[in-house]
């Protein structure tokens, strides 16, 4: 099965998927995007992503690329025809191709690319089982981390120390010493008295999706939560942490810069918002 890239309303084959040299989101990282999960046919949690994207745009000041209905068809066609039932889907929108001027174009359609990536296994179960090492690191972004802009060079920077250093994920961490979130997650621990942490979702950080499913399903399960910044220090003593996002769901963190987390094993709390969100990306076909 040939793949397929879905590019300003045409599909065509992924080798010869291109967009314009002047296309602001490579020039000027003019654009945002979307990461969805696939799992077994569904675009997991699909209604909350497609509606950041709007409000991403919105932020902007862009407008959708297409009505949202269309858009969410061309999204499962995108998997009906790469025969992808598990992976990733990839949304890309930016302001479109025009010449190399800092103010916004006149009339310039926007660029919409859409990728599909399968994966044999969501998230290899040595990871889920062993639980994950981040590490931390000072956040040097912008202060409007809440839009999913394309603008990602401190991610990819801190992901690669992350990586040099043995571990998954980099936490990045305010100048008051919070940790605001990961890379590519969100962050979370839970308190040695059982009580689960999670940043309040303002400008310092992405309003996850997962995170916003997540907090649902913990308080369905009568689970003590705050929304509130925490410490590296109190990260460090957490009983356990784990991190949220489209392409990994819920892992669990077992260690922390040189720290080992609780007892060195994934927790309870964790594994079960972990199944919890399985049983939804499972159950909610959008
Ligand atoms: N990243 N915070 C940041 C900075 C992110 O980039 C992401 C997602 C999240 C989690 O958001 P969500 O639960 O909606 O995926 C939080 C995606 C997966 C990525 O860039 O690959």
């Amino acid at each position: 099965m040939a793949r397929v890239a879905y590019v300003n309303g045409r599909y065509v084959p992924f080798a010869q998927a291109k967009v314009h040299v002047e296309d602001r989101g490579f020039q000027f990282a003019d654009g945002v995007y979307e990461v969805v999960a696939l799992k077994d046919g569904n675009l997991v949690d699909c209604d909350g992503h497609v509606t950041r994207l709007e409000r991403s745009l919105r932020e902007l000041r862009m407008v959708m690329p297409l009505p949202r209905r269309v858009l969410e068809l061309v999204m499962r066609e995108m998997m009906h025809r790469n025969q992808v039932n598990t992976g990733l889907l990839y949304l890309q929108v930016t302001r479109g191709a025009a010449r190399r001027d800092f103010g916004f174009p006149r009339r310039t359609a926007p660029t919409l690319v859409i990728t599909v990536r399968p994966k044999r296994v969501f998230v290899p179960e040595t990871l889920v089982d062993q639980g994950i090492r981040v590490i931390t690191i000072p956040d040097i972004r912008w202060k409007r981390r809440d839009i999913k802009s394309v603008a990602l060079l401190p991610q990819v920077l801190g992901k690669q120390r992350a990586i040099d250093a043995g571990a998954f994920e980099a936490w990045q961490v305010d100048d008051h010493g919070y940790v605001t979130e990961g890379c590519s997650s969100n962050a979370w621990i839970v308190t040695t008295d059982g009580t689960l942490v999670t940043r309040h979702a303002d400008n310092e950080i992405l309003n996850g999706i997962t995170r916003l499913s997540i907090l649902d399903l913990a308080k369905a399960a009568g689970f003590g939560v705050q929304i509130r910044p925490f410490t590296v220090e109190e990260a460090h003593n957490a009983r356990e942490a784990f991190m949220t996002s489209a392409s990994t769901f819920v892992l669990p963190i077992t260690r922390i810069d040189d720290r080992p987390i609780g007892d060195g094993r994934p927790g309870p709390l964790g594994q079960q918002l972990r199944q919890a969100y399985i049983g939804l990306a499972d159950g909610r076909s959008t």
